[in-house]
């Protein structure tokens, strides 16, 4: 099978799109043929070497980890699912290789595929839908009626984050780049401040401030919560993980594979509850191109590459 990956952690100039053995999926997991894959920040973070202590030092490494396509092969153990399954999901961590013809997942990270949706737009939704779903409802315990803020609302995790809270019956308020603020209310935000947001007004305001960009100094978004409330960074350092030890309000939150979860996003997005927004569709032959361009991007505005093998 063709598969893009690497030899070596390193800039862009690591990839290149190879002949690659077809996996066979182990106990527990499944092997689907990759009909459409998208692209996460996390791709680079992970070849650049960003996550070593995670991603280990195995070569090659594939590239990659949201992706919808159809069964191929269950491995021992795997009832829920089936050869010629339409699902979305998303590679592990340790593996990623979804920008591939090819790629095996965890039975855990996979759900069936809604009819409603195409294939790209499924393979959009894994890593962005799950972490924005269970950081607001779960780590951020979000009720109907509460407020939420959402730093870097038109991010891909932020897209998604705005529309769980709407849906759960929140009010949103949300920061994102000059000049995009009608986007936002689109979306369903109501209020919309700058980056470089004065924390004045918006002083004791949050159940929830969920920071997507994990830029928010802890200080501001620590007076911008009702008392009880919840601070959810998804950009984690060492810094902020020991922070999270710490008695008090503030979560550095890591997405983690849950089948359950994925169906329950998996399902919106088929209601049209959850959109994705998809900025550029390319083939698997034309990936490293396209991955560069969006790595030197200076804004993302959330718009989601698809890969696709046809
Ligand atoms: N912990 C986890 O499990 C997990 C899961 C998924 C992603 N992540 C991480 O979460 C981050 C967001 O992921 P994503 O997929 O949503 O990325 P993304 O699509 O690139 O979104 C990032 C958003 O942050 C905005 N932004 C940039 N500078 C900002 C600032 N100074 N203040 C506030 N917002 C700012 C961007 O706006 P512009 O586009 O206008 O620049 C964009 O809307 C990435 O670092 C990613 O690695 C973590």
């Amino acid at each position: 099978m063709k598969r893009l990956q690497y030899q070596r952690y390193g800039g862009p100039d690591v990839l290149a799109l190879e002949d690659a053995e077809t996996p066979t999926p182990a106990r527990g997991q499944v092997l689907v043929g990759v009909r459409a894959a998208a692209a996460n920040a996390m791709d680079w973070k992970i070849r650049n070497g960003e996550m070593r202590p995670m991603t280990g030092r195995k070569f090659p490494r594939g590239v990659g980890h949201d992706f919808a396509g159809v069964i191929e092969r269950v491995g021992e153990g795997v009832t829920r699912l089936h050869a010629g399954d339409e699902v979305l999901g998303a590679a592990p961590l340790q593996q990623a290789g979804a920008f591939a013809e090819f790629v095996i997942a965890d039975q855990n990270s996979v759900a069936h595929k809604p009819d409603a949706l195409t294939f790209a737009q499924a393979a959009t939704l894994p890593v962005v839908g799950l972490t924005a779903y269970q950081a607001v409802t779960q780590a951020g315990k979000l009720r109907p009626g509460q407020d939420i803020f959402i730093n870097g609302c038109l991010g891909g995790v932020g897209r998604v984050g705005v529309q769980v809270a709407t849906g759960v019956g929140a009010t949103v308020t949300g920061s994102c780049r000059s000049g995009s603020e009608a986007d936002a209310h689109q979306l369903g935000v109501g209020a919309v401040v700058a980056f470089d947001l004065d924390p004045e007004p918006l002083t004791g305001r949050f159940d929830v401030v969920f920071d997507t960009a994990g830029t928010l100094p802890y200080a501001t978004a620590r007076r911008m919560l009702k008392p009880g409330g919840r601070i959810i960074d998804i950009v984690p350092s060492v810094a902020k993980f020991v922070r999270s030890l710490l008695p008090g309000p503030y979560t550095a939150f890591m997405g983690r594979p849950d089948s359950k979860d994925l169906q329950h996003v998996a399902d919106a997005a088929g209601r049209g509850e959850i959109a994705t927004h998809i900025s550029r569709t390319v083939s698997l032959t034309d990936a490293i191109p396209a991955l560069i361009d969006l790595e030197n991007a200076p804004t993302s505005s959330g718009g989601k590459l698809v890969i696709t093998t046809d």
